[in-house]
């Protein structure tokens, strides 16, 4: 798998030797009560698209001259999502739910009204197929073309076909029915060999079979499925093409089989990246989306999500237990137990663990997003560290600059947002906050606890914080007979004995040095 771009997307016309289909009709009318959802059936997410997303993704495979939608239930909703995959697509509103004849019939008159002919192939399906794949579409398609059939059915054989239309064949194993489930006889009813509701048909037949049907039936409805016989009656040939993988017509009708279906199309999906060159420590628990992008040798630890258009870099390790929603992570990053969205993190950069990317992070090559670390609409260039504790909003930080522990980028008085600059190669000091807008120079640094309220200009030391004031025994006096005060009390008894005692020559030991005002962290 590469890029996600369909394979023939230069061949508008055919599909290897296949012509394109006058239309692919995608049925999407229909309520999905077994949801129990306030959210329409095919709107339902499943690996980074909807269900309807996906089917139509498999119908761009086949490049349709025209895509055309039947909707009906949630139709304001449903309707916007698909112009936005599609924008040329034709919306057909089924007023009322009358069967998939009925649906398809409102398809054929949008179709003639909009584009003025029925000629060809036109391919009909469900909008609840979310695993379909372009490649079956085509296969479909190129059985058809050219067998002079009226019509050709998308089979499988399934275990348990409670539910399905079977497929009834003649003798000499034509197929002259489709039975649904409420009106088949047991004998019927025993067949395994199901109807998948995609079909290719010759789409004259179509329009025509169509205003023969009729909802004398179990449902009262209006069946596409009838056009079968109709096709028989009038001395036109039915064929069936047959699929093994059976996952790929299963619909999802309720939140259980969403759930078994999802699963299954993750497996998919991180099975092409393994073959694809990606190491997946734990499968049962990754989740990547369709849409997400991945390069060789990239190494996702357990508990990773990669969401939206998320794309990772050759050698980048990610994991374990991020969750990363349209992040682009450069070649060799490490990002660990890491939650982001709408960030970049450069070549060689490391993130987490426990980090949290809000969108409009951009991250530079060689540099660090440390541990407890939030950050948004934040540019932090090249080889610039913000290791522990911070919140950085609004801000620039210049290549090489170091940020201290816990420091505060105060973006917001309130009303506005305001910019911080912290310039390259700066150094700020532990327990610093920036009020913005604010800006401190190339080089600069600032001293421990610091409240920057000040522009810092260029090499310049800002400190903020008094001198410290020691005010000896105040425990002892104000915390009387208390833990503290006890404590406090051994420990000067005991080094006043240690003075006494001590040989003059020993010197106390040497206390580390730190910067002048001290409390920088690096690193
Ligand atoms: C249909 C087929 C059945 C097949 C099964 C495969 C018919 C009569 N039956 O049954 O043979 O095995 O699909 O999954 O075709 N829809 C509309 N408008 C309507 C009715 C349905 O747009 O008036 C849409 C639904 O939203 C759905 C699709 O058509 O996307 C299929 O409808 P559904 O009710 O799920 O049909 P099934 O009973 O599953
Ligand atoms: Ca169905």
């Amino acid at each position: 798998m590469n890029k996600p771009t369909p394979k023939h997307s230069n061949q508008r016309e055919s599909i290897g030797r296949v012509q394109a289909p006058t239309a692919v009709v995608v049925l999407a009318a229909g309520s999905g009560t077994r949801m129990r959802s306030k959210l329409t059936k095919v709107l339902h997410p499943i690996c980074g698209r909807s269900m309807i997303g996906q089917v139509i993704t498999a119908a761009a495979f086949v490049h349709p001259k025209k895509v055309i939608a039947v909707i009906g239930n949630g139709r304001e909703q449903v309707g916007p999502h698909i112009l936005e995959q599609v924008p040329d697509a034709l919306l057909a509103v089924q007023e009322t739910q009358d069967g998939t004849g009925h649906a398809v019939r409102v398809a054929i008159d949008a179709l003639r009204e909009g584009v003025g002919t029925t000629s060809g192939t036109i391919v009909v399906m469900a909008g609840d197929t979310p695993l379909l794949q372009g490649e079956t579409l085509a296969g479909l398609v190129a059985a058809h073309e050219g067998s002079g059939r009226a019509m050709t059915i998308l089979t499988g054989e399934v275990a348990d076909p409670f539910g399905y239309g079977r497929i009834i064949r003649d003798d000499v194993g034509e197929v002259v029915e489709i039975v649904e489930e409420n009106d088949a006889t047991p004998e019927q009813a025993a067949v395994h060999e199901i109807n998948s509701g995609i079909f290719a048909f010759d789409g004259d037949f179509l329009a025509d079979a169509l205003s023969r049907i009729s909802n004398d039936n179990a449902k009262g409805e209006y069946y596409l499925t009838d056009v079968v016989a109709i096709a028989r009656e009038v001395g036109r040939s039915v064929g069936a093409h047959g699929i093994d993988d059976v996952m790929q017509i299963e619909g999802a009708n309720d939140r259980a089989q969403l759930a078994g279906l999802a699963a299954e199309l993750n497996r998919r999906t991180l099975d092409r990246w393994m073959k694809d060159g990606v190491t997946v420590v734990d499968p049962a628990n990754t989740w990547v989306d369709v849409t997400v992008w991945l390069a060789r040798d990239v190494v996702l630890k357990p508990g990773v999500q990669l969401h939206g258009r998320t794309t990772v870099g050759e050698d980048a390790v990610i994991g374990p237990d991020c969750t990363l929603t349209d992040v682009v992570v450069g070649e060799r990053a490490c990002v660990v137990r890491t939650h982001g969205s709408g960030a970049i993190v450069g070549a060689d950069a490391t993130v987490g663990p426990f980090a949290y990317l809000r969108p409009g992070t951009v991250l530079g090559v060689n540099g660090k997003i440390g541990t407890f670390v939030e950050t948004k609409n934040a540019d932090i260039a090249d080889g610039a560290k913000v290791p522990h504790l911070s919140y950085v909003g609004d801000a620039e930080i210049g290549e090489g600059a170091n940020i201290g522990a816990g420091t505060i980028f105060a973006n917001y008085d309130g009303v506005d947002k305001h910019r911080t600059k912290i310039g390259k190669h700066a150094k700020t000091g532990s327990n610093n906050t920036f009020v913005a807008p604010i800006e401190v120079g190339d080089g600069a640094v600032t001293g421990g606890g610091t409240v920057v309220r000040r522009d810092v200009p260029p090499g310049a030391l800002a400190v903020s914080a008094g001198p410290q004031r020691t005010i000896k025994d105040w425990v002892q006096r104000k915390r009387q007979g208390s833990l503290a005060a006890d404590a406090a009390n051994a420990a000067l008894a005991a080094s006043a004995v240690l003075e006494q005692s001590a040989p003059s020559h020993i010197e106390p030991p040497e206390v580390a040095e730190h910067a002048d005002e001290g409390g920088q962290s690096d690193q």
